[in-house]
């Protein structure tokens, strides 16, 4: 197959969601639909498991969660798909955002009892911010859900963002019978199955005119069945790829990922619709994924957790042209020249060595050292650079500082490598004579990996003070530098620097970060910066 061919039958995306909505089911749904398991229940053991796959995580394994997100391919109909995972709950850390910065395309779960949820809008944001197409999956419309018309008003007001209905449930009070399929123009009917979907199940089809539908659904339910669906073809929005691919209009899916039902009607549709990799920006212009030459860059580390085995695994999204086992590339920040040897792909629980790879791929290469997030590596000459990741806002915080005091040259030397990493941000307090460390994070969790990281690579054991903020923001300086020392703020309001020198003020709640915008009126604030 020709680059173009290859380029042209790969789907990169994400799944986005508030925990508990679905997620694992749902990936482990498509998985299986793609060959790529041929039972469900294993993806969701092994999130229980203590797992062999990612041995090199000490911290994971004991404490049985993934750390940081992986990427799982796999085929379905001549298309290759590539699932980037983003984790949720306690394990909720920069890369599940920085992840977004690899994907194509982001499905959004909900569930249907719920709606939209805090960690659901975050990644929301992060997805909108990249002008990422988002496809809207409604999860467990077997049980008892919201009334879809709610749902799709609440994407709206709290998201911002239109929906277009795909297809639309019939019974939703815990007594699903299907959906209305708007493309297809067909009924879909769900057939509960017995195994929580562990097999995939086929689809029974029949017609809205079909006179045995009154049997099927039951009468009222046709009726009414009818009349929402002339309602949404009257004032619903119309369907706009354009809009799609920009991501200003939702195509919307209901179903149950538990029993399968929609999951594979969804797959479909998502193939057709999702873009193939998209073009991406460098400082030297868009750079084609069908371009001959080779390039990619890293958006996530995951490092070693074990003292014996220093590497860490940087995943690399590639942007253009074919990456073959042993290829030389040139880190664009150093200069050097590095031969990839054993980069890792993904596949459901195991990972297996790459023979060939092209745009939208992610590869994970055993690094010593060598990279940073968002290195570029590529053959191109000289300057080429695709740019900085954006940094996203830490929402808990921490005065950090080495037990020992006689190993502060280490500490110090331990926090900037770790920061410049990306594992954690760090801040310097503002106007105060010695420096004392502030830790930023997004989740939890980092603090813990930290903690083991300074313990094990630097020999460093930490004192950590949890501080009471939770809203960073940046100080906008592109209309001239703000005097940080004149600033009108709350006496907890903090103000510190961030790794680049930045002003950053934390606030311990939004009514003390409205209190700054309100008595500074010439103060901007920015809740992600864009290097
Ligand atoms: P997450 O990764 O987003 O956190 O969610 P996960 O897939 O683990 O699903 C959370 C819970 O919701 C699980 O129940 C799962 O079985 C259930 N679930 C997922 N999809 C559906 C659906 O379509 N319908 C219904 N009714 N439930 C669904 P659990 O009780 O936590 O686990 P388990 O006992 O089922 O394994």
């Amino acid at each position: 197959m020709s680059i173009i061919e290859e380029v042209k039958r790969r789907r990169t995306f994400a799944i986005i969601s508030h925990p508990d909505a679905g997620k694992t089911t749902m990936t482990e749904k498509l998985l299986l639909y793609g060959g790529a398991i041929h039972q469900a229940g294993s993806v969701k053991a092994r999130k229980a498991q203590t797992h062999a796959t990612s041995d090199w995580m000490e911290i994971e394994k004991q404490r049985g969660i993934s750390v940081t997100s992986s990427v799982m391919q796999f085929n379905y109909n001549g298309f290759c798909i590539n699932i980037l995972d983003t984790p949720g709950h306690q394990d909720f850390s920069e890369d599940t955002y920085r992840t977004l910065c690899a994907a194509d395309a982001a499905v959004m779960l909900i569930d249907g009892a719920k709606g939209v949820e805090p960690q659901t809008i975050k990644l929301f944001k992060v997805c909108r911010m990249r002008g990422l197409p988002i496809f809207t999956f409604i999860n467990k419309m077997d049980r008892a859900s919201r009334p879809p018309l709610d749902l799709i008003d609440e994407i709206e007001k709290v998201l911002g963002i239109k929906s277009y209905v795909m297809n639309w449930p019939i019974g939703i009070h815990g007594d699903f019978k299907g959906v209305y399929n708007r493309q297809a123009k067909q009924v879909e009917l769900y057939q509960k199955g017995q195994d929580h979907g562990a097999k995939k199940a086929a689809l029974t089809v029949t017609s809205l005119e079909d006179e045995a539908l009154a049997e099927k659904i039951g009468p009222s339910y046709q009726a009414e069945l009818q009349q929402d669906i002339e309602l949404l073809d009257e004032v619903g929005e119309s369907f706009d790829l354009e809009k799609v691919r920009a991501g200003l209009l939702t195509p919307l899916y209901f179903g149950s990922a538990i029993t399968n039902f929609g999951v594979e009607t969804f797959l479909r549709s998502f193939l057709e619709l999702a873009p193939s990799p998209l073009p991406k920006m460098s400082n030297e212009g868009l750079v084609q994924p069908t371009d001959a030459d080779f390039s990619a860059f890293v958006f996530k580390i995951q490092a070693n957790m074990n003292p014996g085995h220093r590497d860490r695994l940087a995943f690399m999204r590639i942007c253009s042209g074919q990456f073959t086992p042993n290829m030389e590339v040139k880190l664009q920040r150093t200069g050097k020249i590095l031969r990839i040897v054993q980069p890792q792909q993904f596949m459901a629980q195991e990972h297996k060595a790459v023979s060939e790879a092209y745009a939208g791929d992610i590869i994970g290469v055993f690094d010593p050292g060598n990279y940073r997030i968002a290195d570029t590596v590529t053959l191109k000459n000289e300057s080429f650079s695709f740019g900085d990741i954006p940094v996203f806002p830490a929402e808990h915080f921490a005065r950090i500082s080495p037990v020992d005091s006689l190993k502060r040259k280490a500490f110090v030397s331990g926090i900037h490598q770790l920061a410049q990493e990306g594992a954690i941000q760090i801040y310097k307090e503002y106007g105060i004579g010695t420096e004392t460390y502030v830790c930023g994070v997004v989740g939890v969790l980092q603090l813990d990996v930290l903690e083991v990281r300074l313990q094990n690579e630097y020999n460093v054991a930490i004192r950590r003070q949890m501080l009471n903020y939770h809203i960073a923001s940046w100080v906008d300086q592109s209309e001239g530098e703000v005097d940080l020392d004149t600033l009108n703020l709350t006496s907890t309001t903090m103000k510190v620097l961030d790794q680049d020198e930045q002003p950053v003020l934390l606030f311990e709640s939004k009514w003390a970060q409205d209190w700054a915008l309100e008595k500074n009126p010439k103060l901007k604030l920015l809740s992600i910066r864009e290097k």
